[in-house]
């Protein structure tokens, strides 16, 4: 399948290389108003840089595209694409609002989207094996689900500024995790936290605690920090009435190395998402490709994106005004 990327920043880098591994797939088009960034992608991982999407969206070889562009973007990427008949692979969050996505919705009436939400970490082979004992019926009926989610470092300010806040721009995997595996969610309680003098003036929280509950009473509690110390600090429990799976951190190697100040020492977590989701990002592409080409469906779907915004609002909405907001 022929593939155009569009924006060739730090995920759409991490989709072309996932491209160029598939041996289904091949890079046509990446398009980057800065346009040496579409050019370097190219240079490494084949075909055409051009300047703006529209030249990705209606380039006839381009049999599905992958939107990598900056959020307040995706909106109006998924719309063309959907009026070129073309599928899309759409990176997270699917909008700044909900409001847009909601006049996504009237503007896509009638027309055929066949959209794929970027939520890569339902790939990852260590949550997809909890989710798939979960179904299995191996935990009992799914009580309590705690996910670990924590950034090695805090990113610039100047991406602070245009991100959404933490919410939407770092929960929102966690968002579509927990109702990957609880369901819908009826109910959110969020604490914010300013605990990073450094941040204090950007107006975000650096850190968050969120309890989700669904309609039959089951909760997902997401902890979240932009500094951990430790590293990249990615970890899931699902907790049942018959049992529970646990996901541990990733690491480069499982060597323990036991002297006479540590025992069974190991390495630091994976780097960061580019590193410990980068097999999470490959299985995306490849179910992306199956759907484009009918073999299975387009999910996470737009719906689940609607979904996980709606969820990161009403986050934002109980942090800001300690409060549990029903949705
Ligand atoms: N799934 C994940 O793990 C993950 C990780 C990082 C980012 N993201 C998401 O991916 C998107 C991009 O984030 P990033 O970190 O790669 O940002 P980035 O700033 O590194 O890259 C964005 C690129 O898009 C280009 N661009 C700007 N306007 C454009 C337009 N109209 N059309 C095409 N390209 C345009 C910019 O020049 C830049 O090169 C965001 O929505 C972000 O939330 C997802």
């Amino acid at each position: 399948m022929k593939l155009g990327i569009i924006g060739a920043g730090r995920i759409g880098q991490v989709h072309a290389r996932s491209v160029w591994q598939n041996p289904d797939t091949t890079l046509v088009a990446v398009s980057d108003p800065h346009i040496e960034a579409a050019q370097s992608v190219t240079a490494r991982y084949g075909g055409t840089a051009v300047a703006t999407a529209e030249e990705v969206i209606n380039n006839p070889e381009v049999e599905a595209i992958v939107i990598c562009s900056p959020t307040p973007f995706h909106a109006e990427q998924i719309l063309a694409a959907a009026k070129a008949n073309k599928p899309a692979l759409c990176e997270k969050p699917i909008a700044m609002d909900s409001a847009t996505v909601e006049q996504l919705y009237r503007e896509l009436e009638g027309l055929n989207p066949r959209v794929m939400m970027g939520f890569n970490r339902r790939f990852d082979p260590s949550f997809a094996a909890a989710k798939q004992a979960s179904d299995a019926g191996k935990l009992g009926k799914v009580e309590q689900v705690t996910i670990i989610s924590r950034d090695p470092a805090a990113p610039p300010k100047e991406y602070i500024a245009v991100s959404g806040g933490i919410f939407k721009d770092m929960t929102i995997h966690d968002f579509d995790m927990a109702r990957f595996l609880i369901g819908d969610i009826a109910s959110v309680s969020a604490v914010g936290q300013n605990l990073d003098p450094d941040l204090a003036d950007t107006g975000d929280f650096d850190g968050a605690v969120i309890t989700m509950v669904n309609t039959e009473g089951a909760s997902a509690t997401v902890v979240n920090s932009r500094h951990c110390a430790t590293g990249y600090d990615q970890r899931l429990e699902i907790f049942g009435t018959q049992g529970s799976v646990f996901c541990e951190n990733v690491l480069p190697t499982t060597a323990h190395i036991s002297t006479a100040n540590h025992s069974r020492a190991q390495d630091t977590y994976l780097d960061f998402f580019l590193d410990r989701y980068a097999q999470a990002y490959a299985l995306e592409l490849a179910a992306f490709v199956s759907a484009a080409r009918g073999e299975r469906d387009f999910s996470p779907s737009i719906a689940d994106g609607a979904a996980a915004l709606r969820i990161a609002e009403a986050a934002e909405t109980s942090a800001r005004e300690l409060r549990t907001v029903t949705l």
